[in-house]
């Protein structure tokens, strides 16, 4: 069916155009946590000199946990929104004290430490352990817009159901973690926010906006 086709379309350009990112050349869940945190408000580029610091200062939850929140902070500096980085440390001692520091292994359990949210957890679930877990974020919250054609406002709490919804019914069984980082590959490079590079789409059959040539207008800007 459709899910079969999209998710071989995306495996196919994923194993070709992938992009190779430092914390992708491990399942340590430590630093697919650091760096999903980074990622939050942070570009790709900016990310990876400070993801490959911190992890040189602390190369674990034990040793993060051990550490002062003002050196956590200093290896933070620049970063910006700080209490991404307060969170962490209280999340590593909380790892430390109630999991024996080893890290949780459950979507549920995750989202219950400090600064980690749904997309969070299912991106440790998925990126870490390759168990099925959806996320949306900002890149797939992109493309799946598109390629549904949703004209209303993904990020109210109706289009966040459908966008959830649609992640766990296209999310297949097998190489879960490997699906998700493609389409944020493919969210980032190719159906990017501004002047999205349809020619070169893997799933352009498949995409209602681009169907109708609606890819400018969705998602409809965010209302502030
Ligand atoms: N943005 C958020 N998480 C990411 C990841 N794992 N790879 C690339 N871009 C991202």
């Amino acid at each position: 069916d459709w899910r079969q086709r999209f998710r071989g379309q995306l495996r196919r350009w994923y194993a070709r155009y992938g992009r190779e990112l430092p914390w992708r050349n491990s399942h340590d869940p430590y630093r697919v946590w650091i760096s999903e945190i980074m990622l939050q408000q942070t570009t790709v580029t900016a990310v990876v000199p400070y993801f490959k610091r911190f992890l040189a200062r602390f190369p674990d939850v034990p040793t993060l946990a051990a550490g002062e929140e003002n050196d956590v902070l200093r290896m933070w500096e620049g970063l910006g929104y700080y209490s991404r980085a307060r969170n962490i440390h209280k999340a590593a001692r909380t790892i430390v004290a109630d999991f024996d520091g080893d890290f949780p292994q459950d979507v549920a359990a995750l989202e219950a430490l400090p600064g980690i949210g749904r997309y969070t957890a299912g991106a440790i679930v998925s990126f870490a352990y390759d168990r099925p877990a959806a996320i949306v974020e900002a890149n797939t919250l992109r493309l799946y817009s598109r390629l549904l054609g949703y004209e209303q406002d993904p990020r109210s709490s109706g289009g966040q159901r459908l966008l959830w919804q649609f992640a766990e019914s296209i999310l297949p069984r097998k190489q879960p973690g490997t699906f998700n980082q493609a389409l944020m590959d493919l969210g980032a490079t190719v159906c990017t926010p501004a002047d999205p590079k349809c020619h070169t789409c893997p799933v352009k059959s498949g995409c209602r906006a681009f169907q109708s040539g609606t890819q400018d207008r969705i998602p409809v800007a965010q209302k502030r």
